[in-house]
């Protein structure tokens, strides 16, 4: 019998379709995902993420401003050609990293931004029934090693599907997925219970689920079975709490640090330790504000 669960993490999934209001008018006419931080758009910190971890299969579920994504990682002949004539082969190279040769792109397009867990269920006839990761690139994610490939190797042992989760203050459980279980380990926890959005009185636990997923497919017939009934948003979350009932789900406390790119001020945040950190702009860049701190 063909074993799903023997095959390595090799597809992503990228959710890119939101309509991304709290950035308004940034993006009125561009995905959220396109916002950069220092010189990288956050879809791409997402993409490196992911081929570090080994994955090579790209699946972008976009929405109607899909193009600035597709044209990112697209071949631009034109630019290319323009900066090969004035010999900018560092800036060449730059450009060709975006897409190494091995990396393929696909999109599919979520005609209405119906939730979260309808726009992973968009992409489920590109997984070919084995387990896939699921990457959202409003959370920039900054480890060592990246954390999707910290969920990866974690994979290789356990076989089963991993959120990526971390601790928030408890008058913050409201913004977040949190989880219940119970602890296996310092890092990991078998999850018991998925809630989306509690109110920090009923809170399981102070344990947040970030934008970082290892799942197996069975999670599509749960997310299914919710649009029949479903309200509003179609929630991942709740795909995944009903999966509970079939498979285990591990919670993985990541080694790193994570940003809400998402909001203004995790966006602002990120920029200046990303840039802080960076080598060539770092030094100067953190003297700058060494002046500013007495303000
Ligand atoms: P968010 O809820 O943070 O994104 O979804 P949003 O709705 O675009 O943002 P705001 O609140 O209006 O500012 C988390 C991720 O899921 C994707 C988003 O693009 C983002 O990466 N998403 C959300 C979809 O792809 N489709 C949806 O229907 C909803």
């Amino acid at each position: 019998m063909h074993n799903c669960n023997q095959q390595a993490i090799t597809k992503a999934i990228f959710p890119v379709a939101g309509l991304g209001t709290r950035f308004l008018p940034a993006t009125k006419a561009s995905p959220k995902e396109m916002l950069v931080v220092v010189d990288k758009p956050l879809i791409q910190y997402a993409v490196e993420e992911a081929y570090a971890a080994g994955i090579r299969e790209m699946i972008f579920v976009t929405g109607r401003n899909k193009r600035a994504i597709e044209d990112h990682f697209d071949t631009a002949y034109e630019l290319e050609a323009e900066l090969a004539a004035h010999g900018k082969d560092d800036l060449i190279a730059i450009v060709n990293a975006i897409k190494p040769d091995d990396m393929e792109c696909v999109y599919i397009r979520q005609s209405r931004a119906l939730g979260l867990g309808h726009a992973v269920l968009c992409a489920e006839h590109l997984v070919h029934g084995a387990p896939f990761a699921v990457l959202l690139a409003d959370d920039l994610m900054v480890g060592d090693p990246p954390i999707m490939q910290q969920m990866t190797d974690l994979f290789g042992q356990h076989r089963c599907s991993i959120l990526a989760v971390q601790e928030v203050p408890q008058d913050q459980t409201s913004r977040y997925g949190i989880i219940q279980g119970e602890t296996l380990t310092p890092d990991l926890i078998k999850i018991t219970g998925l809630v989306e959005k509690p109110h920090p009185s009923v809170a399981p636990s102070n344990l947040a689920v970030a934008g970082r997923y290892i799942l197996t497919t069975a999670v599509f017939e749960h997310i299914r079975a919710q649009l029949r009934g479903a309200g509003g948003e179609i929630q991942l979350t709740d795909g995944i709490a009903a999966l509970l009932g079939s498979e285990q789900v591990l919670a993985y406390r990541y080694h790193g640090k994570r940003y809400d790119c998402g909001s203004r001020l995790g966006l602002l945040q990120a920029s200046v330790d990303i840039a802080s950190a960076h080598p060539e702009l770092g030094g100067e860049f953190s003297a700058w504000l060494k002046t500013r701190q007495g303000i």
